[in-house]
């Protein structure tokens, strides 16, 4: 039986993600949206493409979650965008009861999935969903460092002229503000940055990564991020449904990693089949756990503050 994966949302990530899953061409796509006729319009779409790109999956547009029935991975994207001057924590309260409502559902009519968060804020909308869907933690994991990386790696390469495909680096913690950005672990073709860049061009990186969801904010006025977001999403999906077991940065509950417990924050993590396989703990200097920690404060304050914990 063909492999299945639903996509909540069919905004700007959510239908640049179906596109993406699509055109990869290893499972079929769902697209659901709770605004009748967007995901069936934007899923015809796509559909009318694929004699030119060449992929053979079925994908569905919908308002019913009954299409959704048995999915292997939902993708849950609904909710709204940051506006220009807005914090991603401005949007907690109306995302998390479009989420709440949402992860009902998809724990409903598919027990069995793994559930990747997109909406944001993603570390404490990852929490909701494991409260909500009732899910084991592996089975729920957040979009964050994929995303949070990729714009370092990018800003690396960028600033030294390099393929961005020769940089590496992680970034952990909260996807938002208290982001830890570790230059330690970033390299170009296995060298260490710190012996490419100065320090303060380190430090320019760092607070642009940091400040990566802003700025696009800023210069799309009408709407936030969604290119590398919904590719960030693509590449967790693939590694899930692939059951490659590839180690990236992704939000995930953790239970006493880095002295921190009971929380969701962006970790090393070994996804596959079984959503997230292991926690994987790097060595880390006390300076960064420090890091890891107060991240951790952060986004627990926030889900305090929507009555979680
Ligand atoms: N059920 C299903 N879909 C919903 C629901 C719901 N209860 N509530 C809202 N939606 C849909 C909207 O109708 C809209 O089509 O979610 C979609 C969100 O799309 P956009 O507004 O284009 O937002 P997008 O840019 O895709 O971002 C979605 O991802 O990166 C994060 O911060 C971002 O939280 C935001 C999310």
């Amino acid at each position: 039986m063909a492999r299945k994966i639903s996509v909540i949302g069919a905004g700007n990530v959510g239908a640049s993600l179906a596109q993406r899953l699509v055109e990869k061409d290893f499972a079929d796509i769902v697209l659901l949206d709770i605004i009748e006729g967007l995901p069936q319009g934007k899923a015809l779409d796509i559909y009318q493409s694929s004699p030119i790109t060449g992929f053979s999956s079925k994908l569905t547009g919908t308002n019913d979650y009954r299409d959704t029935t048995g999915s292997d991975v939902v993708i849950i994207t609904s909710g709204i965008g940051r506006k220009p001057g807005m914090t991603r924590d401005e949007l907690l309260e109306i995302n998390v009861k479009i989420v709440s409502g949402v992860t009902q559902n998809v724990a409903a009519y598919s027990p069995d999935c793994i559930i990747i968060i997109v909406t944001n804020p993603v570390d404490t909308m990852t929490c909701l969903a494991l409260k909500v869907s009732g899910f084991t933690p592996k089975r729920v994991v957040g979009l964050s460092g994929v995303l949070d990386s990729a714009r370092f790696s990018s800003f690396i390469a960028d600033e030294l002229d390099v393929p961005p495909g020769d940089v590496s680096s992680f970034v952990l913690g909260e996807h938002g503000k208290n982001m830890v950005v570790i230059p330690r672990l970033a390299t170009v073709n296995g060298k260490p940055i710190a012996e490419l860049l100065s320090a303060e061009a380190i430090k320019r990186l760092v607070k642009r990564t940091i400040n990566g969801g802003a700025e696009i904010v800023g210069l799309l006025k009408v709407g936030s991020a969604f290119y590398a977001p919904a590719a960030a999403a693509a590449r967790m999906v693939e590694t899930i449904i692939q059951d490659k077991k590839e180690v990236m940065p992704c939000a995930a509950w953790l239970q006493g990693e880095y002295g921190i417990k009971d929380v969701v924050i962006g970790v090393l993590v070994k996804l596959g089949r079984n959503g997230i396989e292991e926690i994987v703990e790097f060595n880390s200097t006390s300076e960064e756990r420090k890091a890891l920690q107060n991240s951790a404060e952060a986004v627990r304050k926030l889900v305090k503050s929507i009555n979680l914990l």
